[in-house]
C-alpha cells in the first residue's frame, strides 16, 4: 500500500528542483520605476516605501547606472514638478524635470537598457488626474489626447527608447503611434498600459509623487470587478498598434494578467506596485515574514502568471541576488 506516484523525487536536492523548474527570473524581466524631484538637492525619501526616494537628478543617474550594472532589463521614469497647472505642461516642456531627467539618462547609459518614460499628466497637474477637464470638472478624454500625444514625442527626442501611457484614456495609443511616426520616430515602441484598475494598491505612490489629486480616478481606470473588459481593453490596445502591454497591479490581478497572456502576441509587463511593495517592507520590518524570500516568490508568481515582464521597486536588489545566486 505505498504511493505509486511521489512527485517528491523531483524536489530531493536543490539540482533537481532547478532542473524541473518551470519559470525562470532572471535580472532582465525587471524593470525599476524611478522617481525624481525638480530642484531636489538631497533624495528625499518616500516614507511608506522604505529605501524608495525621489532622487535628484544627480541621484538618478547612479541610481540607473546601479540598476544597469545589476543587469535590469530597463528603467521606467517619473518627474515630480515643481509647478502644477491646469494642463500639466511641465511634463511636456523640453525643460521640465522628466524629460530633462530622460535626457542625462540617456546620455549616461545609451542604449545600455531601456528606458521608458510614463506618459500622463497627474503628477503635472494641480488638481492630480491624468487628464485635463471641462468646464464640469470632468476629464476630457480627447483634449487629453493631444497633450499625450505631444508629451510622449517629447519623452522620445528627450530620450527615451519606449512611451508607456498610462492615463486610460480612449484611444490613447493610437494616438501617440500616429504622432511618433509623423514626427519621424516610427522605430520608439510603446507600451500601453493597457489594463489598469481604480487601485488602493496605488496608496504609496500618491506620497511618491506628491500628488494634488482628491477624489479618485474611477471614471478613467477599470472597476476591480471586470475581468472581461480588461481583455477589451487588452484587444483595443492591440488593435492601435501597442508593442507592448501591461497589466496593473500585479498580485490582486494574477487572473487578469493570465487571462491576457492567453490572448496577446506581443510581451506583456504586469506593475507590481507601490502598495504591494509597502506590504511587504512593513511586514518584514515587523519581523513577520522573511523579506528577501517573500520578494523573489511574489516576482517569482506575477512571471508565473503570464508577466515577460515585471516593474518592479525591487528591481536593482533583486537582480543582485540573481546575479548572486
Ligand atoms: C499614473 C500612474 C500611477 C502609477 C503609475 N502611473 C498612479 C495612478 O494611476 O493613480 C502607480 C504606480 C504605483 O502605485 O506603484 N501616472
Amino acid at each position: 500500500m505505498f504511493p505509486e506516484q511521489r512527485p517528491r523525487r523531483l524536489r530531493r536536492t536543490p539540482a533537481l528542483r532547478r532542473l524541473v523548474a518551470e519559470t525562470a527570473l532572471e535580472p532582465r524581466h525587471l524593470v525599476l520605476p524611478l522617481f525624481v524631484k525638480e530642484g531636489a538637492t538631497e533624495p528625499v525619501p518616500i516614507g511608506s516605501m522604505p529605501g524608495v526616494v525621489q532622487h535628484t537628478r544627480d541621484s538618478l543617474r547612479k541610481a540607473v547606472v546601479e540598476a544597469v550594472e545589476a543587469g535590469v532589463g530597463g528603467v521606467i521614469l517619473f518627474g515630480i514638478p515643481l509647478e502644477y497647472d491646469a494642463d500639466g505642461s511641465r511634463g511636456l516642456a523640453p525643460d521640465g524635470v522628466l524629460n530633462a531627467a530622460l535626457r542625462d539618462v540617456r546620455a549616461e547609459v545609451g542604449d545600455e537598457t531601456v528606458i521608458i518614460g510614463d506618459v500622463c499628466i497627474d503628477e503635472f497637474t494641480e488638481h492630480g488626474h491624468c487628464g485635463v477637464l471641462d468646464e464640469h470638472g470632468r476629464v476630457d478624454n480627447d483634449r487629453t489626447l493631444r497633450i499625450y500625444a505631444e508629451m510622449a514625442v517629447a519623452q522620445v527626442e528627450a530620450g527615451a527608447h519606449v512611451v508607456a501611457p498610462s492615463g486610460m484614456m480612449d484611444g490613447q495609443v493610437a494616438v501617440i503611434r500616429a504622432a511618433l511616426d509623423r514626427a519621424g520616430h516610427s522605430e520608439a515602441a510603446v507600451l500601453a498600459y493597457a489594463v489598469k484598475y481604480a487601485s488602493a494598491f496605488y496608496g504609496p505612490f500618491r506620497e511618491a509623487v506628491d500628488s494634488q489629486l482628491v477624489g479618485d480616478r474611477k471614471t478613467y481606470q477599470q472597476d476591480p470587478a471586470n475581468a472581461r473588459e480588461g481583455l477589451r481593453e487588452a484587444r483595443l490596445d492591440l488593435d492601435e498598434g501597442a508593442d507592448m502591454i501591461m497589466v496593473k497591479p500585479a498580485t490582486a490581478y494574477l487572473d487578469v494578467l493570465r487571462a491576457v497572456k492567453d490572448i496577446a502576441e506581443v510581451p506583456v509587463a504586469a506593475y507590481q506596485v507601490s502598495g504591494e511593495y509597502a506590504m511587504v517592507e512593513a511586514a518584514a520590518a515587523n519581523g513577520w515574514i522573511d523579506r528577501d524570500r517573500t520578494v523573489l516568490e511574489s516576482l517569482t508568481g506575477i512571471r508565473r502568471a503570464g508577466a515577460d515582464i515585471v516593474l518592479t521597486y525591487w528591481a536593482t536588489e533583486a537582480a543582485g541576488w540573481l546575479n548572486r545566486r
